[in-house]
């Protein structure tokens, strides 16, 4: 038997501007209402434990996680551990109808997984509907007993869940946008670990805090679990030094603003070396195309301990919108660590080269009247993802016909200038098609954003593996010049990464865990639009190379 659990749950609580620890040994996750109130607003949300953001959940490298996941609620739920590997335990992976039929009302289900090979910070959300909004926490990995950091050890560390709130409820929205064929509202603001800090018009609204002592270094684990918006963030008068993104560790650098999408997470080191004082915490839009987003920056404060109230916050003017240089800047400098103790293992020779076009489309909708008869959606080469009534791992292991085929396309059925103004009217066919690879493959994958109905920067998230990020440009991808500038020597090794808008992404990654793994943008409206597709990974022939069976309290569909 491996080691039995080991986990520690740390609730910030952070509805008040105080931090309420509470540390039990096992560990529930009880998916409850609750009523809460921000921008002067009151709603109920779902939580987990009453808790929003919710609790933290602390384990070390080579733990068995064992989380009870209980439905107390109206809503069908799951629950993802987004960037855990989940070695031939896919069964605990959790978006629904991938890899799980949903836990219904008043169901449980226990999620076992084995972190192998991760240290670093990483997040777990709903993985169902839009309910990830609120359902959502930090996952800490740290390190193996005994191992340090690959850098100076910090005298502390602080959770930084970034997220987006909205004043009506979620499921609702997007209800409502599916109804009418347009886009979803956009969100009412901002937070940084629930809170939206000052908000005009509501002068009632906390902000949080992040109390340091002079001379000291933290670690900020900094997650974005918003759900569609890409954020900037930045601390007045501090440089940050970028020690790990997406639970991988990489060639440290300092840096003044750092950009964060959806589904990713960044370590940097913050000294407080500055004049004791007050200074302010931004977390603000990333978005340059012409797309709408909340432009609400939320604010939390740095607090050097023994500073008087009184005294003034320093400042900072959040980066423009459309601040694709400041964003370019933070992408370019991430490399992968590279030591003898983390080397980058990058494929060099590749079995499987795809090539992916990421975006938007248009598709006629005779019940949409607000939209004139149509509806936007969103597709991979062409295919826009239809989610199955059972879940597709389910099908495979059990062999169950009809619910998908494995002919999804590895390259698109048109080419045609993908960044261009381009034919806006290219058919999008729907259906539940999968990639099939086998075990142990490698896999170059370059995903291209199109410009039909508008470019946009699309962080697309691979379940159940890491990558490399090779390369990255802008325009249509030239397979015979870009891959002369792939970096296979020390790339960034990531779990979501941003397609940049009218531009491209190439990664690599080695197809080493069998099982049914989701692929999406990360931005959920896109996802809800079609922007999705899967991955099929035969068993290997070795005795440790196959999809584990399932569990038996696996929730039936
Ligand atoms: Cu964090 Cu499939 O998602």
């Amino acid at each position: 038997m491996d080691s039995w659990v080991r986990v520690l749950l740390l609730a910030a609580f952070c509805i008040l501007p105080v931090l309420v620890e509470c540390r039990v040994r096992h560990c529930n996750f009880h998916v409850v209402a609750k009523n809460t109130t921000r921008l002067c607003s009151s709603k109920s949300i779902v939580t987990v434990n009453g808790q929003f953001p919710g609790p933290t959940l602390y384990a070390r490298e080579g733990d068995t996680v064992l989380v009870k996941v209980l439905n107390k609620v109206n809503h069908n739920i799951t629950i993802h551990w987004h960037g855990i590997r989940q070695l031939r335990t896919g069964w605990a992976d959790g978006p629904a109808y991938v890899t799980q039929c949903p836990i219904q009302p008043g169901h449980s289900y226990v999620y076992n997984f084995t972190i192998t090979g991760q240290r670093g910070t990483l997040l777990w959300h709903a993985h169902v509907n839009w309910l990830r909004s609120t359902v959502h926490g930090a996952i800490v990995i740290l390190p193996k007993r005994g191992v340090p950091y690959p850098f100076p050890k910090p005298d502390n560390e602080l959770v930084l869940v970034l997220g987006e709130w909205w004043k009506s409820d979620t499921e609702a929205i997007i209800n409502e946008a599916l109804k009418s064929g347009l886009a979803p509202n956009v969100s009412d603001a901002h937070t940084i670990n629930g809170l939206p800090g000052r908000v005009a018009n509501c002068s009632t609204q906390g902000a949080h805090n992040l109390p340091v002592e002079s001379g000291k270094t933290y670690l900020l684990r900094i997650i974005n679990a918003a759900l569609n918006e890409e954020l900037f963030f930045k601390i007045a008068g501090h440089k940050l030094t970028v020690v790990e993104v997406d639970a991988t560790y990489v060639k440290p650098f300092k840096i003044e603003t750092i950009v964060i999408a959806p589904g990713q997470t960044t370590n940097v080191l913050l000294t407080a070396d500055q004049k004791s004082g007050k200074y302010l915490v931004a977390a603000s839009p990333y978005m340059d195309a012409p797309i709408a987003v909340d432009n609400l920056t939320a604010t939390a404060t740095l607090h050097y301990t023994g500073t008087l109230s009184t005294s003034p916050t320093v400042l900072t003017l959040p980066p423009p919108q459309n601040a694709t240089q400041i964003a370019n800047k933070f992408v370019n400098s991430l490399k992968g660590l590279n030591s003898k103790k983390y080397p980058v293992k990058v494929p060099i020779k590749v079995d499987h080269s795809l090539f992916f076009t990421v975006g938007l489309g248009i598709i006629p909708c005779p019940s949409c009247k607000a939209a004139n008869g149509s509806r936007v959606v969103a597709s991979v080469n062409n295919v826009t993802f239809t989610m199955p009534s059972t879940a597709l791992l389910q099908a495979h292991y059990f062999k169950i016909n009809g619910v998908f085929t494995t002919d999804f396309p590895a390259k698109p059925p048109h080419v045609f200038n993908y960044t261009g103004a381009g034919p806006a009217n290219l058919n999008t066919t729907s259906g539940t098609r999968l990639y099939r690879l086998p075990f142990n493959a490698t896999v170059q994958l370059v995903l291209q954003d199109t410009g039909i109905v508008a470019p946009e920067n699309h962080p697309v998230h691979l379940h159940g593996f890491n990558f490399f990020v090779v390369g990255r440009g802008v325009g249509n991808f030239n397979s015979t010049t870009d891959p002369k500038k792939f970096n296979l020597v020390d790339p960034v090794e990531r779990n979501t990464v941003g397609v940049p808008a009218g531009g491209w992404t190439a990664i690599r990654f080695r197809a080493d865990n069998p099982g049914v793994w989701f692929m999406h943008c990360h931005l959920e409206v896109h996802t809800t639009w079609g922007l999705k597709m899967a991955f099929l990974v035969d068993n290997g022939k070795g005795s440790k190379q196959s999809l584990i069976p399932p569990p038996k309290d696996l929730p039936k569909c």
